[in-house]
């Protein structure tokens, strides 16, 4: 059973060109969505490195959401083919964690597409909330505890993993 109160966090990565527009005249057209996203613009959808998305998840995130050109539309050429391979191995490479590969979302919204944006958004929001908390940072720490590793040892394997590679 959903709990109604949980309140999803969803870290958003739109491109300049197309989504983040979109989301602008979402703004200005007042279509209203849920304050869920956080929005970080980029130039282009093919600037979103897997590292992002899975920084985003290991930093409290509970869903993360692509927002990019159309194909053929990307204003650098082939930007968003770029991110349509690395979205589907980072699909699989978070089947393999475990973790519901609906968490990670990708959509073409073009910049007319103001209410699109209010539409997924809002969609998200209700399935991250049917799925629940991710909780990523508290269960790194329940996986140190069941490795019988304590905060101490393990902030000093991390020093000495940094130190070896320095
Ligand atoms: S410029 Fe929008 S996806 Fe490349």
């Amino acid at each position: 059973m959903p709990d109604a109160a949980f309140q999803p966090r969803i870290v958003a990565f739109f491109c300049n060109w197309c989504t983040y527009t979109a989301a602008d005249l979402a703004g200005v057209s007042r279509f209203k969505y849920a304050p869920n996203v956080r929005v970080v613009r980029l130039m282009c959808s093919g600037r979103v490195d897997p590292q992002f998305i899975l920084s985003a998840f290991s930093q409290g995130a509970d869903g993360v959401l692509i927002g990019g050109c159309h194909i053929g539309d990307c204003h650098y050429s082939e930007g968003n083919l770029k991110t349509l391979r690395r979205f589907q191995m980072l699909r699989r490479l978070l089947r393999g964690l475990g973790i519901d590969e609906r968490r990670l979302r990708l959509e073409w919204i073009s910049a007319a597409e103001g209410d699109k944006v209010r539409v997924i958004v809002n969609e998200m929001t209700e399935q991250l909330r049917a799925l629940g908390p991710l909780g990523l940072p508290g269960r790194f720490e329940e996986w140190d505890r069941e490795a019988g590793r304590t905060e101490a040892e393990a902030a000093g394997s991390e020093a000495r993993e940094e130190a070896a590679h320095a």
